[in-house]
């Protein structure tokens, strides 16, 4: 069974239009525009236990709501997904248990207190036997090398510092698979390098699955031998990591300039790869160069 299994998934948003000022405000009161927005299209893909998978696309793709709708996070407006056998929405605790959602734009811990007290109560969330938890908390700080930050005010943190302990919090009741939203947004180059070893080994030496949202390249390259490209709700690519880059790059022209990923982090181009493959039938399992759709 794969970790993660998404078939034919959708979601439509549903909110309120509101014209601008106070005249707008007074008109909402009796009359009152509903709008849709499908964020979600339609998308279907799997990926494997063990596996390190990078889900790009530009901004306002669907990557978050669909990263969200693979937590429980969001219920989905037609289609399946199912993580390690469960259906996300349902929110069990056993589902709970066995993943983690972290994300860049969003802070896990309170400023105000040291990482070592949330530490805590995630501790007191899980349900963790002590062992459990001591066990797991020197195998991250290990990992992670923050051991003299454990009782440190968050708010005194660097960045850098800031998202290891997020990882560490999130991860302390050892998931199974990892959801990473924007995780090295904001970070400085050395940190976003720490925080991309800590990733692999966290796959390699637990066997952690992962799938990552990232604008950056870098990551992408070094995490994650395989990406999965979405644009407007589709799903448009999936594959080897360097066919997704010309796929990205048409994505990143439609969308406007400032979209394009940065050149500087760009690989060399592979000899055969750049050229994404024209839509061909059904995709087949286990196509290297990947499948355009
Ligand atoms: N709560 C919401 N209500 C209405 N539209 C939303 C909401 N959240 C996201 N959207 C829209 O859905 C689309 C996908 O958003 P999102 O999943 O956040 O994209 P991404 O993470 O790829 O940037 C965007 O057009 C966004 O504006
Ligand atoms: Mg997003």
């Amino acid at each position: 069974m794969a970790a993660i299994e998404v078939a034919d998934l959708s979601k439509t948003y549903t909110y309120h239009h509101k014209a601008p000022g106070l005249r707008g405000s007074l008109e909402s009161l009796v009359r009152r525009r509903t709008l849709e927005k499908r964020a979600v299209d339609g998308v279907s893909f799997a990926v494997e236990r063990g596996e390190v998978v990078g889900f790009l696309g530009p901004n306002g793709a669907g990557k978050t709501t669909t990263l969200k709708m693979l937590c429980g996070l969001l219920y989905p407006t037609a289609g399946t997904a199912r993580v390690l056998g469960h259906t996300p929405h349902r929110r069990e605790l056993a589902f709970l248990r066995r993943i983690a959602l972290v994300m860049g734009q969003k802070n896990l811990l309170w400023h105000d207190l040291p990482a070592l007290e949330m530490l805590l109560v995630h501790k007191e969330l899980y349900d963790l036997p002590a062992a459990d938890f001591r066990r797991n908390l020197e195998e991250l700080i290990e990992l992670l090398g923050v051991g003299q930050l454990l009782d440190v005010q968050v708010r005194k943190l660097s960045l850098g510092e800031r998202m290891k302990m997020e990882l560490l919090t999130a991860l302390i009741h050892r998931p199974e698979v990892l959801f990473l939203d924007e995780p090295t947004i904001g970070l400085d180059l050395g940190s976003q390098q720490r925080v991309r070893e800590f990733l692999q080994r966290l796959n390699r030496e637990l066997g952690t699955t992962i799938l990552l949202t990232s604008h950056y390249m870098e990551d992408i390259r070094h995490l994650c031998p395989r990406a999965v490209v979405i644009d407007q709700g589709r799903i448009r690519f999936d594959g080897a990591f360097e066919g997704a880059l010309s796929t990205l790059l048409a994505a990143a022209g439609a969308a406007g300039v400032d979209e394009a990923p940065d050149p500087r982090t760009l690989p060399e181009p592979v000899v055969g790869r750049e050229a994404v493959p024209e839509p061909s039938g059904p995709a087949l399992a286990g196509e290297t160069a990947g499948v355009v759709r």
